[in-house]
């Protein structure tokens, strides 16, 4: 995409290989996040993309979306939403399960973090299967919320391939090095 930000903000993270197990190429932000400048590039590039598009809810993934998302909802005036692994929110919750490669995860919202006909978009660090961000998209979606957009920092080269998922657009910034 010819952006020479992102270069240096592929660069910036750290591959970690065989971790948490043989065979995964473990894709760490942490290093993104000591680095200055392409930290700050990464959510300025997200926020001049949903500046103008009308977004009231920024939708953060635990963990690593949390990381990213809350800097970006408030340069863009919208609320932040976590999205938690279960048993974490206080209040009444939603949840909406998930496939992982053995078993299956969750993830909850609190009831009236968003009210219905708001327009939202998700975020996180990376996107592998799309089963996190689908599972997030159906919890803003039960809850009347309008997802415009799911944004990744990094994303694998078959699910950027496709640009889309669950036919909602996907935002990815670098894939994995
Ligand atoms: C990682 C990553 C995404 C998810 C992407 O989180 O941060 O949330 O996996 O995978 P998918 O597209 O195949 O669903 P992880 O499950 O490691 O949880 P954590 O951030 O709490 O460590």
């Amino acid at each position: 995409k010819g952006d020479p930000r992102l270069q240096a903000i592929s660069e910036a993270i750290r591959v970690i290989p065989h971790f948490p197990k043989t065979g995964i190429m473990f894709q760490d932000i942490t290093t993104l996040l000591l680095n200055h400048k392409a930290f700050k590039d990464t959510v300025d590039i997200f926020i001049d993309r949903f500046r103008d598009m009308d977004i009231s809810v920024v939708a953060g993934i635990e963990a690593r979306g949390f990381m990213f998302g809350p800097s970006i909802a408030l340069a863009i005036g919208a609320k932040f939403v976590p999205l938690r692994k279960p048993r974490k929110l206080p209040g009444e919750v939603i949840s909406e399960a998930y496939e992982l490669e053995y078993g299956t995860d969750c993830l909850e919202m609190h009831v009236g973090a968003v009210v219905p006909g708001e327009r939202a978009v998700i975020i996180d660090d990376l996107v592998a299967t799309g089963g996190t961000l689908s599972a997030a998209t159906r919890l803003l979606e039960r809850m009347g919320a309008e997802v415009v957009e799911c944004a990744c920092v990094i994303g694998l080269p078959e699910v950027k391939g496709q640009r889309r998922l669950n036919g909602k657009p996907l935002y990815i910034l670098v894939e994995p090095r």
